[in-house]
């Protein structure tokens, strides 16, 4: 168990956001009492409201502050139909992956239950595999532009960028964290076939760092072909390692194989520093305000956060509290159950046994 007392900055951001973190925040705060971890929580206004009412998106000094002052973030969601340009969750949500440089945006997909999922005939063990998510650069690099805009013979450029070491520690990652969790294979997923030169870069590093890891399978599969895989033999996967954009498209496909993007969990990560937690899901603003949303991915996200810190048993007890609430069908109603958002957190709440 970790020893110290950790800072937690909770951006809850918008639309159900602050329901669901909501939720996890008071998850915490059971924990705080059954298994003695020690955080503290302080708030952040971040999201669409602060940019429209004060014109400020991330605040000036935000990265450094969270990086010297706190051990982790636990955001909701940023968008708003109001902002179209989505500037402020750009600024915010990128500026945090990009500006604390964290490379590893982990995603587990993992059946908890066999009624959620929509594949005919599955089985737990058969949906339960980790997605490496390379976060800092691919085609998320913000780098592109217009020629001629306006005119019949526009022009749009959108860049990705690959760099060798970014390229090869998220493959690193996920390698070792094949080791670390007894996992025996790792996927790599790419479009080299169309993408000659990123894709061969990947290719090459792939091969190289597998060969450091004899103990661990390594195999690659095109991106398209992936994606089918996924729905048609998703038991064959243990960790898929693949770049920001696949990563993106990949995950929203395993929150469905799991039950849906209520449950997802996510953990953007550079190990020994400031790391950030947040469900896969957005603000899904057509649910906000009314109490429907469903706070397990947060709440799983809080277990992430959890296990980050040091807090393994904690992380534990919240999982499995989760599991016994959807077996039990305590759920929101996009898992078939009737409960409100916060309901559907009481009952996990009211299931964390005392260590
Ligand atoms: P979304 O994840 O908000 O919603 C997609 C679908 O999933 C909708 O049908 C929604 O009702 C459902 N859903 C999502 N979360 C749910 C929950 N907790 N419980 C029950 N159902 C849930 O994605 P979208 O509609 O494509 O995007 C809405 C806004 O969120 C956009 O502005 C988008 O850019 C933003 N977004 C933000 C993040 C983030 O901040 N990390 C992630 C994804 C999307
Ligand atoms: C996610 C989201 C974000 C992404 C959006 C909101 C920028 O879809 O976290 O998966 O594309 O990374
Ligand atoms: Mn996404």
């Amino acid at each position: 168990m970790a020893e110290s007392k950790k800072r937690i900055a909770v951006i809850p951001g918008d639309g159900i956001g602050p329901e669901v973190i909501r939720e996890a925040v008071a998850v915490l705060e059971r924990v705080r009492e059954t298994h003695g971890v020690l955080l503290e929580l302080k708030h952040f206004d971040w999201g669409a409201e602060k940019y429209l009412s004060e014109d400020v998106t991330l605040p000036e000094g935000a990265l450094e502050m969270l990086s010297n002052e706190f051990d982790a973030i636990l955001s909701g969601a940023f968008g708003d139909p109001r902002v179209a340009s989505n500037k402020h969750a750009e600024d915010i949500l990128m500026g945090m992956r990009r500006g604390l440089d964290l490379y590893i945006n982990l995603r587990p997909v993992r059946l908890m239950a066999e009624h959620l999922t929509p594949l005919r005939d599955r089985k737990v063990e058969d949906i339960d595999f980790v997605v490496f998510r390379e976060n800092t650069e691919g085609a998320y690099c913000g780098a592109g532009g217009f020629l001629k805009k306006g005119t019949p013979d526009e022009i749009a450029t959108q860049e990705e960028f690959n760099t060798r070491r970014g390229v090869e520690r998220i493959i690193v990652a996920a390698f070792e964290y094949a080791r670390a969790h007894n996992r025996k294979r790792v996927t790599m997923a790419d479009k080299s076939n169309v993408q000659r030169f990123g894709g061969d870069l990947w290719q090459r590093v792939f091969k190289e760092v597998a060969a450091r890891y004899p103990d661990i399978e390594a195999n690659h599969q095109y991106a398209d072909a992936m994606t089918m895989y996924m729905v048609l033999n998703p038991a064959q996967y243990d960790v898929i390692v693949t770049n920001n954009l696949f990563g993106d498209i990949m995950t929203d496909l395993g929150a469905a194989l799991q039950g849906g993007l209520g449950l997802a969990s996510s953990g953007n990560i550079h190990p020994g520093r400031v790391s950030l937690f947040e469900p896969v899901h957005g603000s899904a603003p057509p649910l906000a305000g009314k109490g429907v949303a469903n706070p397990i991915g947060s709440i799983l996200t809080a277990a992430m956060m959890l296990e980050y810190l040091g807090y393994d048993a904690a992380s534990r007890a919240v999982e499995e509290a989760v599991r016994q609430s959807i077996l039990e069908r305590e759920t929101t109603r996009d898992l078939g159950g009737t409960l409100s958002t916060a309901e559907a957190g009481a009952a996990i709440r009211a299931r964390i046994q005392n260590q």
